[in-house]
């Protein structure tokens, strides 16, 4: 088991992200804080996002995102939460590269949710152990409404990184990640996940020498992502 301290340091600013709310939330992700999806099948195209709009925004290692829908359509990662105009990440609208990636927007549409952010991460090699130093929890929910959806997040894989997973730790009694908890789920082109990223620690870890790329939307809970969550399961 790892050592925790040994790659966070604490204060994490993660801690202090609210866990225990009044949002509705969906059943399949009560357990365990994630649900392992049916393979996406058709695969999506290489020319669908590897010729996206991208831009330097840094999460969760050596990261570049392509946004396809932002909370104003606009080609930008902080959209939602901009100073005297802060939204919920839900409401998305499709930025222009959405226009190059109409399988990817059709796998968004078909789920039937309130979307926020879409976009597509391009993530570079990093280790186990260097994935470990950048694990943290989202803000999924800032400014959204307790009488509303929790925002959750799907990850669809794009790319095939052998040796590629997702580490999922529960959080402890001291504000950091319980190694005991961890969960491995290991990523091929196609994997798609539903996980509660303001629950979970995560990051991923993608040893192979080439650049990693995902789909990863955020999800308004509600009776139809329920639904589809259901009818999509292994
Ligand atoms: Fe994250």
């Amino acid at each position: 088991m790892v050592e925790i301290s040994d790659y966070l340091t604490a204060p994490h600013w993660s801690s202090d992200i609210p866990l225990t709310t009044d949002h509705f939330r969906v059943d399949a992700l009560a357990e365990h804080g994630y649900a392992v999806l049916r393979d996406l099948d058709p695969e999506i195209s290489e020319k669908e996002f590897l010729n996206l709009e991208y831009m330097d925004w840094k999460s969760g290692g050596d990261t570049n995102f392509a946004p396809i829908a932002t909370a104003d359509g606009n080609l930008d990662c902080r959209g939602f939460w901009k100073p005297g105009d802060e939204k919920p990440d839900k409401g998305g609208q499709w930025t222009t590269n959405a226009e190059q990636c109409p399988s990817l927007v059709a796998c968004v549409e078909e789920v039937g949710a309130d979307f926020g952010r879409v976009r597509v991460i391009r993530l570079a090699p990093q280790s186990y152990e260097e994935a470990l130093r950048q694990i943290h929890r989202d803000d999924n929910n800032r400014f959204n409404p307790e009488d509303q959806g929790w925002v959750v997040r799907q990850w669809i894989e794009l790319t095939d990184n052998p040796g590629a997973f997702m580490i999922l730790m529960e959080q402890g009694p001291d504000g950091l990640p319980d190694a005991s908890t961890e969960v491995r789920i290991p990523f091929h082109r196609n994997v798609r996940v539903v996980v509660d990223t303001q629950r979970l620690w995560h990051v991923v870890c993608n040893p192979s020498p080439t650049m990693r790329y995902a789909l990863i939307t955020s999800f308004e809970s509600s009776p139809a992502l329920a639904d589809w969550i259901f009818a999509n399961r292994c």
